[in-house]
């Protein structure tokens, strides 16, 4: 009998994989918050890749649940991360995210969601995510010439070049993690 089962707990430890793609590290720290809730809070070993430093994907015909998140730039993914979306997911519980100054607008998250991940899913029938979600971003302003960061900022209601909240993503984490 194992009693941490019988007590509602998460007795058998789930291998879970993280492919994440980001370029100035707000999808980072989301894959990494969401692993650390998973680890944590719901017994699973967590491995987290970051496909675009690293082509070499983990093993992943062992793996139970794999999430998948990518940055968002001119309205696209990344594309290491994207083209990943194109592996078979057979058998295996997926989740998708994504960062984007778009998705931490009020305003503009329903816009965001749509286009970033609802209409991305359309391209690839290979699989069914258990959840989805898009969070917010960080446009380091220092790495890009002005008039780039003022084409994202200047199209959000208050300018701002970060609307990150590891809040939500910790809220999502633990909701994935009854889905799992
Ligand atoms: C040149 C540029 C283009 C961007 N394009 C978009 C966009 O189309 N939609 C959006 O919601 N956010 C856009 N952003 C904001 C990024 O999605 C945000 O900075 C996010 O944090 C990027 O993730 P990363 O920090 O993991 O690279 C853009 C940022 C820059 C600098």
């Amino acid at each position: 009998m194992n009693n941490l089962n019988e007590l509602g707990g998460y007795g058998v430890a789930k291998n879970t994989v993280i492919v994440y793609e980001t370029y100035y590290g707000a999808t980072k720290q989301a894959a990494f918050k969401i692993a650390r809730i998973l680890e944590d809070e719901f017994n699973h070993e967590v491995t987290v890749h970051n496909i675009g430093k690293d082509r070499e994907c983990p093993d992943l015909s062992t793996c139970d649940n794999i999430i998948i998140g990518s940055c968002i730039y001119n309205g696209t993914w990344a594309c290491h991360v994207e083209n990943f979306l194109s592996n078979t997911f057979d058998g295996k519980k997926t989740a998708l995210f994504v960062c984007s100054m778009f998705a931490g607008e009020k305003s503009l998250y329903k816009q965001a969601y749509q286009s970033y991940l609802v209409n991305k899913l359309e391209k690839y029938d290979n699989f069914q995510p258990v959840s989805m979600e898009a969070f917010g971003g960080r446009v380091p302003d220092k790495e890009f010439p002005d008039e780039w960061v003022e084409q994202v900022a200047k199209k959000l209601p208050t300018f701002t070049t970060n609307n990150k909240d590891l809040t939500r993503v910790e809220k999502w984490a633990k909701e994935l993690g009854k889905l799992l």
